[in-house]
């Protein structure tokens, strides 16, 4: 079954060829793309939608989210928004609720947070573990993501659960927990701050994860300046996430992964930035500008969760990035797509094995797609907190 969608205004690709086309249509065939052009040279289909003159651009890459979660943490919020200072520590509050939650709620929660999170333009996701916080758990929310996210990320090294001794647990998160989890998630984090993991538990961590075969993210230097970011550079990780503050050291660190990845080498480790995260914490945004003309490749998500941001909304991200955070529309809306997929490596793809690229549209990509109601991009900003999303295509498939 093919869908050909003409009619768009301004189409947003983020492919190297053609990042912007005009009065542009698409041809999405099965969970793929399979014709991009303009609409008055657009080949016949199956079936036909106008959209009017509508702005299209890929559907939102979320690289961070914690949505594997049970309870509530207004009161939290509350007291933060009244002076109290976030700190790691409220984390025990979810682990708790979510530890005490059955099978069947906890899926339908996350479910029900997926669904919001596509209806708002979102297309590919990954999440994480984190708040079972021993064997039992975390392998029990590992199994749960796996079966409805996109990515599923390990994170036992959140929080130190209360009465356990540091080291005795970061063993075991390096060890028994790495093996209860292994089979359901592609990717491992630590939360590498004061109150959460030293430098050297984060390394134990993220090397026993690497050596069982898993990629890398570092949540690095979020609540003050710390070892996180050069951890992520010295492993290689995919992505280092936060980055509030960053030293010299640490945004040449970043830049030289980049270094050679313009000749075709390896990417680098991208930065992720979590605006909303930013906002809930009171934490100054991180230094995007700087990165960028660094040469560093920047990521945005939502990093929704219940304890610091609890929003999937990728649009207001965009929004945010662009009004406080210094970066164009073109930029922000790149980072939020393109920027996601780096960071989760699929930026590129098989078209012959369906291990499709995401963030970006082009033949053979995923058929991954939402038109605004609003003739450009740039809308996502000027009308910011307007609800904007007027259909989104997820693998080919209408979901809102
Ligand atoms: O990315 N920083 C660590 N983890 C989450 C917060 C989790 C929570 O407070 O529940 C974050 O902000």
């Amino acid at each position: 079954m093919s869908l050909l969608i003409t009619g768009i205004g301004e189409l947003t690709t983020q492919d190297g060829d053609a990042p912007v086309l005009r009065r542009a249509a698409v041809v999405l065939e099965g969970e793929r793309v399979s014709w991009i052009g303009p609409s008055a040279d657009a080949p016949a289909a199956d079936e036909a939608y106008d959209a009017g003159g509508r702005a299209g651009l890929p559907g939102w890459v979320d690289s961070h989210t914690h949505l594997v979660f049970a309870g509530d943490r207004t009161a939290e919020f509350e007291a933060r928004m009244a002076g109290q200072e976030y700190a790691a520590g409220g984390i025990a509050v979810t682990v708790e609720a979510t530890r005490a939650a059955g099978d069947y709620d906890l899926t339908r929660l996350l479910l029900a947070r997926v669904a919001e999170a596509a209806a708002g333009g979102t297309t590919y996701l990954e999440t994480k573990t984190g708040y079972g916080l021993d064997v039992g758990h975390e392998a029990r929310s590992a199994r749960i993501a796996a079966g409805v996210v996109d990515e599923v990320t390990f994170l036992g090294a959140h929080l130190v659960p209360e009465g356990a001794d540091a080291d005795a647990y970061t063993d075991l998160v390096a060890g028994p927990m790495l093996d209860a989890v292994r089979p359901h998630v592609r990717w491992a984090d630590v939360f590498c701050e004061t109150g959460a993991f030293s430098a050297e538990q984060s390394r134990r961590v993220l090397e026993a994860c690497a050596a069982a075969g898993l990629g890398l993210r570092v949540h690095g230097n979020q609540l003050g300046p710390g070892a996180g970011v050069a951890l992520a550079v010295e492993l290689g990780a995919a992505s280092v996430d936060h980055v509030n503050h960053l030293s010299d050291a640490d945004v040449d660190g970043l830049a030289g992964t980049w270094s050679g990845s313009a000749a075709g080498g390896e990417p680098g480790t991208v930065a992720t930035c979590l605006p909303a995260c930013d906002l809930s914490t009171r934490q100054p945004f991180p230094p995007a500008r700087r990165l960028l003309d660094a040469g560093v490749q920047i990521a945005l998500a939502s990093n929704c969760n219940p304890g610091t941001s609890y929003t999937s909304s990728m649009a207001f991200c965009v929004a945010t990035a662009v009004l406080q955070m210094g970066l164009t529309v073109h930029e922000a809306v790149r980072a939020a797509t393109y920027g996601g997929a780096l960071a989760l490596r699929r930026h590129t793809g098989d078209d012959a094995d369906g291990r499709r690229a995401v963030g970006s549209l082009a033949v053979g990509h995923r058929a991954d797609l939402q038109l605004l109601d609003a003739p450009s991009a740039t809308h996502l900003a000027y009308r910011p907190g307007m609800p904007l999303v007027h259909a989104v295509w997820k693998a080919g498939r209408r979901v809102r």
